[in-house]
């Protein structure tokens, strides 16, 4: 009788047979590991650990190899994202002008910390550079649309309406 554990391709659920045969197409490339995660978290959403080991397996580099990379660059994530994604500007105006406050207020508020997402699945959270609104630091970005002056007390509200929509669509 022959086994086949879930290390087996054969066993493995679609979505990491997809990740498979997207990291196969960079096998032999040199230098494409970073192409190479990018492609497959772009089609996972994410790079877990058990994603990590196929692509280490799939392009024949380390496992340890592969997770240094995927932790030292920002644009990799090894959680799933929230549906909502919160950037937090500490550019230089921002950051004088009060963004530690906000950071600090959000952490608070969402149970979680900077980079990470709520237990409930609805935000990530991360810092940015600059969100392009400096003459109104400190700012925040929620998907597409810029708060701007941001006052730590009015994160509450800004936050209820993102839930209330989210039951609106319900
Ligand atoms: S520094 Fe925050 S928006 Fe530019």
């Amino acid at each position: 009788m022959s086994e086949c554990s879930t290390s087996c391709p054969a066993a493995e659920d679609p979505t990491l047979q997809r990740v498979r045969r997207i990291a196969e197409s960079y096998r032999g490339k040199e230098g494409s590991l970073i192409q190479a995660l990018h492609a497959v978290q772009s089609a996972y959403g994410y790079l877990p650990l058990e994603v990590q080991k196929i692509v280490s397996e799939t392009l024949d580099i380390p496992l340890p190899t592969v997770s240094g990379v995927v932790t030292f660059y920002s644009f990799f994530s090894t959680e799933p994202h929230g549906k909502h994604n919160i950037r937090i500007c500490l550019g230089t105006a921002c950051y004088v002008r009060g963004g530690v406050r906000v950071v600090d207020r959000l952490e608070e508020i969402l149970g979680c910390k900077v980079g990470h997402t709520t237990a409930d699945g609805m935000f990530t959270f991360e810092i940015a550079r600059c969100i392009g609104a400096c003459g109104l630091a400190p700012a925040i970005s929620i998907d597409d649309k810029v708060y701007a002056n941001v006052n730590p007390d009015e994160i509450p509200q800004i936050l209820a309406s993102y839930y209330k929509a989210e039951e609106a669509n319900a």
